[in-house]
């Protein structure tokens, strides 16, 4: 976000005198050429030229901040234990905000809205906190961080609003300072510049001056004559893909013969020109024309394209035309011009990308393969004007608005009919070459941006505030521990999007490139699967864990691509010392939170993790492995939890207050902690009942009771929870609240329960689901009516305590048998593998997880984590 300065305040922006400037670049010079800093894994890949050149020190470097521990002891606040430091759970919608101007300003591959990040900004911290978000992407938790600062009166008051509305305090408006950190250079240099003071007025002079300079120089090669004689400007010409029919083997020209002229769109089959045959695009062959390559010295074999047609304006009237000999001509004039210096001809790492096998087929292998003649000699131009500026704000801010024509004005950007404009139609998250692509003349592209561009940034007032962005990897930020006051992260998720792949093309020009070893996906090409991107994760957890406050806040925004990379980021975020404290999911039809019992959901997850306090950390340390020290942990887990959740006048039955999650959330945090737990499920339960004080089915501390009950008198009714039942820990759940009157149940007789059971039921695949009636009689009682009914906490732990034994024959069974377990008793397995923790057994726990499908193991939450840990210990 940018200080718009008063005309009399004009530079330095960043507060900075030119001498002090200089000196940090000549300091950061001279870290660069010291091996040792260079050697860190995550390094960016580029020489120290192109590295300064890309930075703007102390702020914004494009390699690993050397002066981010200065800029955080000028800045940040010591940790203090005896600061009061309270705060619930908060959830945030990450789909608001995806029109605003700002949020629009540049894309990336994916983006979470400032406006999304604001309130839990408001909420977890104070004007003047230290925020942290080490995968920033496009830097949006910076902006966002300004924005408490300089948001206008009319959203404040629509914030304050919506807290009253929840019962929170009203939030401290007041900017936020920010870290923002990120593997790839592409990502953090549009970090900067959208989180880095600059004059927004002089930007948008040299950007228009920009335009015009390129203007004169390449008018030219946009101009096309119109029928009555009059010249034309070039918007966009139409390249399309010349492929040979399989019948006769005569050109076809897929724009000409597929696309439907009436409903402007591509039809599934048509007719060969030639011979009539039926063609689809999958029938058709590809033809692969020779040129020469002047950047290799080699010939380049590539798809053939033909421009089929111009979209041109004369004065404001639009016109589309094919090509005449006149613009064939211009076209040849330009190809036989050589290829600019500025065009980064870099090879792609073909080999290790995943996409590899989408581009390097129809000859896509190196940067400038993908810009057409005129295009590469439009971009070059852009590129070297904007490079040629002196002041440095101003070259990365012009340099930051030209990136933006990289992949719209290759060959990557498709041509749509049923578009209006052609600008920006790329495919998103992938490189895909189309049949039929647009190329855009640079004003088309860039006029309509840069007014926007500045509308968005001059509504921007000064913040006040500072933000200190570096390049690295996530695991390894070189900043001082426990200086962060709250963490924002939206981290990779899984397989869907090769961040370092796809920065690629925009990197080289800048010829400063992602060292892709450490990031964090899964990645066939890479040799990167879910354990890897797990172990990956869990480094960067480690290291947000050594970074923040304790007691403080880590919020996860995650696309639920999968439950297997959602358990994996969980499982990191646990062994790296967090603990979960609430799941959300956005519920877009009722626009409201649901919270995620079961990981059977995909959608965008809302994760709240806290780091415990300094002195429960110390205290557990003391009595792990006993009882108290659990009683302890629940005590404190409990005291982290919202008292009562309202929506309207209905009360939301939290699944983190339910014993059975407690349960799991204490067993979780001995294990991520190398101790051992204390309590059997039987005795847990029963303590549970005989130390906190129980409502509806959730535990409290006595002194949170007075705020629900008060609650529960106005409330209308308490809303179950919505349990995805899949397995016999999932029917548990289910049947308990079905049972207890408690959670709004009643006894039931098996007729009864029978058909409303498998009405729920979605059976897992590897799940050896037991027979409803001994799931009733290992867990429940019935009375003389045949009605069964959830047991007092004695009977109940007595049960327990038969259970397990049961649960622990069966897994026996398992250790004799042999071969793979495809279909197993899940229950018995957790029981099995809690079992052989205790006694310190970690090779069973191996040997029979490598015997079970590898999905189930990265699906089962339980299952992982004994399978990680135990792991971890027989090395
Ligand atoms: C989902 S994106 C973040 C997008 C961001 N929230 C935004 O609004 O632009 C995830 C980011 O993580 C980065 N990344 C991947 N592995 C990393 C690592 N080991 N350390 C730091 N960043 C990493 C990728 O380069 C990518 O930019």
């Amino acid at each position: 976000m940018q200080r718009v300065l008063m005309a009399d305040e004009r530079k330095p922006t960043d507060g900075l005198d030119a001498t002090t400037r200089a000196e940090y670049r000549e300091r950061l010079r001279r870290h660069l050429q010291d091996p040792a800093f260079r050697a860190v894994a995550g390094f960016p890949v580029g020489d120290d030229e192109a590295m300064l050149a890309m930075s703007a020190p102390p702020y914004y470097t494009a390699c690993p901040n050397p002066f981010l521990a200065e800029f955080v002891r000028r800045v940040g606040r010591p940790y203090d234990p005896d600061e009061p430091y309270y705060r619930e759970p908060f959830a945030v919608d990450v789909s608001v905000g995806k029109t605003d101007a700002l949020y629009r300003a540049h894309g990336y591959h994916t983006k979470v809205p400032h406006l999304a990040i604001v309130p839990s900004l408001l909420h977890y911290t104070e004007p003047g906190d230290l925020v942290l978000d080490g995968f920033c992407g496009s830097g949006m938790t910076g902006v966002a961080a300004q924005w408490c600062g300089t948001a206008p009166e009319a959203y404040r008051r629509e914030v304050e609003a919506q807290f009253r509305a929840e019962g929170r305090p009203a939030p401290r408006w007041g900017a936020r300072r920010a870290i923002l950190n990120d593997l790839s250079p592409a990502a953090t240099f549009i970090a900067a510049n959208y989180n880095l003071p600059f004059d927004v007025d002089e930007f948008a002079q040299a950007a228009r001056q920009l335009l015009d300079e390129v203007n004169a120089e390449l008018g030219w090669m946009y101009e096309t004559r119109h029928t009555d004689g009059r010249s034309g400007r070039i918007e966009y010409t139409v390249w399309s893909e010349v492929f040979t029919c399989p019948q006769c083997s005569g050109d076809v020209v897929f724009h000409d013969e597929a696309l439907d002229e009436a409903s402007k769109r591509v039809r599934e089959e048509f007719p060969c020109p030639h011979c009539g045959a039926r063609l689809t695009k999958d029938r058709l062959h590809r033809v692969l024309e020779s040129l020469a390559d002047s950047a290799t010295g080699q010939m380049w074999r590539r798809v053939k394209f033909v421009p089929v047609l111009i979209s041109y304006r004369v004065g404001p009237a639009k016109y589309e035309k094919g090509p005449d000999r006149e613009d064939l001509d211009l076209l040849e004039r330009i190809r036989s011009l050589s290829l600019p210096e500025e065009i980064p001809t870099s090879r792609f790492p073909i080999e290790q990308m995943s996409h590899g096998s989408r581009i390097a087929p129809k000859g896509f292998t190196h940067v400038h393969h993908f810009f057409l003649p005129r295009a590469a000699q439009a971009l070059a131009v852009l590129w070297r004007k904007a490079d040629a500026q002196a002041d440095t704000r101003i070259r990365h801010m012009l340099l930051f608005f030209v990136e933006q024509a990289i992949w719209g004005m290759s060959v990557l950007n498709r041509y749509s009919t049923t578009h209006f404009s052609q600008v920006n139609l790329a495919q998103t998250g992938v490189y895909y070459v189309p049949s039929q692509s647009s190329e855009v003349s640079p004003w088309y592209i860039l006029q309509g941006k840069l007014e926007r561009l500045y509308s968005a940034f001059r509504e921007v007032a000064d913040s006040g505030s500072i933000v200190a962005i570096t390049t690295s990897d996530c695991s390894s930020i070189s900043i001082p521990d426990r200086c962060i006051d709250y963490i924002f992260t939206d981290p990779p998720f899984g397989e869907n999007i090769y961040y370092a792949d796809l920065n690629f093309l925009v990197e080289s020009w800048h010829r400063v490139v992602t060292d892709a070893q450490p990031e964090a996906i899964v990645d066939r090409a890479k040799q990167k699967g879910l354990p890897e991107y797990q172990r990956l994760m869990q480094r960067c957890f480690e290291e947000y864990f050594r970074v923040l406050k304790p007691g403080r806040w880590l919020t996860v925004v995650f696309h639920n691509s999968r439950n297997s990379v959602w358990n994996a980021i969980q499982e990191g975020m646990l062994a790296a010392g967090f603990v979960v404290a609430d799941v959300r999911t956005m519920d877009k039809q009722q626009g409201s939170y649901r919270q995620v019992t079961s990981t059977a959901v995909k959608q965008d997850l809302v994760i709240s993790s806290y780091k415990p306090s300094a002195r429960f950390e110390e205290r557990f340390r003391l009595e792990a492995g006993t009882a108290e020290g659990a009683w302890d942990f629940v005590r404190q887990h409990l005291a982290q939890l919202k008292p009562v959740v309202l929506k309207g006048d209905v009360i939301e039955t939290m699944a983190e207050r339910q014993p059975y999650l407690l349960f799991d959330r204490m067993v979780a945090f001995h294990i991520q902690r190398g101790a051992t737990v204390p309590l059997s499920a039987a005795e847990f339960y029963l303590g549970l009942r005989q130390r906190f004080v129980e409502r509806d089915g959730m535990v409290f501390l006595p002194d949170q009771v007075p705020a629900y009950d008060a609650a529960r008198l106005n409330a209308s009714r308490v809303d179950q929870l919505t349990l995805f039942v899949s397995n016999e820990k999932s029917s548990l759940q289910w049947l308990r609240q079905l049972l207890d009157p408690a959670t709004g149940g009643k006894p039931q007789t098996y007729q009864e329960i029978q058909p409303q059971f498998l009405r729920q039921l979605h059976q897992a695949r590897h799940e050896q689901l037991p027979e409803l009636s001994l799931m009733l009689e290992q867990n429940f009682l019935d009375d003389d009516g045949g009605r069964w009914y959830v047991p007092d906490p004695n009977q109940a732990s007595d049960l327990e305590r038969l259970r397990q034994g049961a649960l622990l024959r069966e897994f026996a069974g398992f250790v004799q048998s042999r071969g793979r377990l495809r279909q197993f008793r899940s229950e018995a397995m957790r029981a099995g593998f809690a079992d052989a923790y205790r006694r310190g057994d970690y090779a069973t726990i191996v040997r029979l997880a490598e015997r079970l499908p590898e999905s189930v193991l990265q699906e089962d939450p339980d299952l992982l984590m004994y399978y990680d840990h135990a792991s971890l210990r027989v090395g």
